[in-house]
């Protein structure tokens, strides 16, 4: 009888799959279109990761030698990545057009399918300068609706749109495990691959993020060219200005730095600096997704001057200074640049 009654209370996996399906449920006459999508994003990251776990054996680290539209030497992994992502995408019809950390201008999709009706956006792989020392590594992605009236002959219409018409959003972190986090806009839900099944399964249920923590994490060699609210703002977490001591995290990739974030709460900044005035991470492929997520855990995500969402974007590569993290810390933040 105990072995029966340990079967039915331990909770059942639930893989993202059958969680999106469910979901779906909430719509009624969803298509379904929607979940096939997301399988082609879960079904591109289990590829990727899979490079990622066995990069050092096989001929996939060190850099490809071309330079990205970034003007950044591109790592084979982020050309795999990118490969990877497209060819999953592209098989899937709901998909009229796709833009790319690694692509200068959105690629439209050959099928051309008039009933396409989504177009995504993505960094194949974000934090490439930690392949080759073994550090975590993450993909980042981004959904739109096709706007009405969009057709094929302007791309850009279909991903030139602020962070707040996002319908989902979402990041793998390539860490010491595969986890997914996504939100279709009703909560954040964490899945870890499953090594053993190749599932992504349910581990972080309803994922909120903590209303304060004890870690910031900014990249503090730029510190002398930060704008000077920033610096009086690490300054005054030194000083214990919100109650105690802070404690310094920067991996260098911001998938894992925020996902430290979302669990432990705190605060991620990348400024403005010299090399970047306006900040190094992208609008489109970087803050929006991560912004998303953060809001739909209870933080929030500025640019110093407004929520990341509300920015009407002008350009695929557009890079925006990212202040993100939990509620308190960004109060203190905000009032600061007030
Ligand atoms: P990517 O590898 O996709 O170009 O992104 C790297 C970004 C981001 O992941 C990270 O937060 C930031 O670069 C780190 O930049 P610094 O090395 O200048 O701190
Ligand atoms: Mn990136
Ligand atoms: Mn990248």
């Amino acid at each position: 009888m105990i072995h029966q009654k340990f079967i039915f209370e331990t909770p059942a996996s639930i893989t993202i799959q059958q969680h999106i399906l469910q979901d779906q449920q909430r719509f009624p006459g969803a298509s379904g279109e929607f979940s096939f999508l997301l399988s082609a994003i879960t079904l591109a990251t289990k590829k990727i990761q899979a490079k990622v776990r066995s990069a050092g054996l096989i001929d996939i680290l060190g850099a490809h030698g071309v330079e990205n539209v970034q003007g950044e030497i591109q790592q084979k992994l982020d050309v795999y990545a990118n490969e990877a992502m497209i060819h999953c995408l592209a098989s899937r019809p709901s998909v009229g057009v796709l833009a790319s950390e690694e692509n200068e201008q959105p690629l439209v999709m050959p099928h051309l399918s008039p009933s396409a009706k989504y177009a995504v956006v993505f960094d194949p792989l974000d934090g490439s300068s930690n392949i080759d020392v073994n550090v975590s590594v993450g993909t980042t992605f981004s959904i739109f609706r096709r706007p009405d009236g969009a057709d094929f002959e302007d791309p850009n219409a279909w991903v030139l749109q602020p962070g707040n018409k996002q319908i989902s959003a979402g990041y793998v972190v390539y860490g010491s495990s595969t986890v997914m986090v996504y939100t279709v806009g009703n909560g954040v839900h964490g899945f870890t691959l499953d090594p053993n099944v190749g599932a992504y399964v349910l581990s972080h249920e309803n994922m909120k993020m903590p209303e304060q923590g004890s870690c910031y994490s900014v990249n503090e060699a730029y510190a002398n060219n930060f704008p000077p609210e920033y610096g009086a703002f690490i300054q005054s977490l030194r000083d214990g200005a919100l109650g105690h001591s802070y404690k310094s995290r920067y991996i260098g990739s911001l998938v894992a730095d925020f996902h430290r974030t979302l669990l432990r709460g705190g605060i991620f900044m990348y400024p403005p600096n010299k090399t970047h005035s306006e900040g190094k991470l992208r609008l489109l492929y970087e803050a929006n997704p991560i912004a998303m997520i953060a809001e739909q855990a209870g933080g929030r995500a500025t640019d110093s001057n407004q929520r990341i969402l509300d920015i009407k974007p002008t350009g695929v590569h557009q890079r925006c200074p990212l202040i993100v993290g939990s509620k308190l810390e960004m109060e203190a933040f905000e009032k600061l640049c007030q």
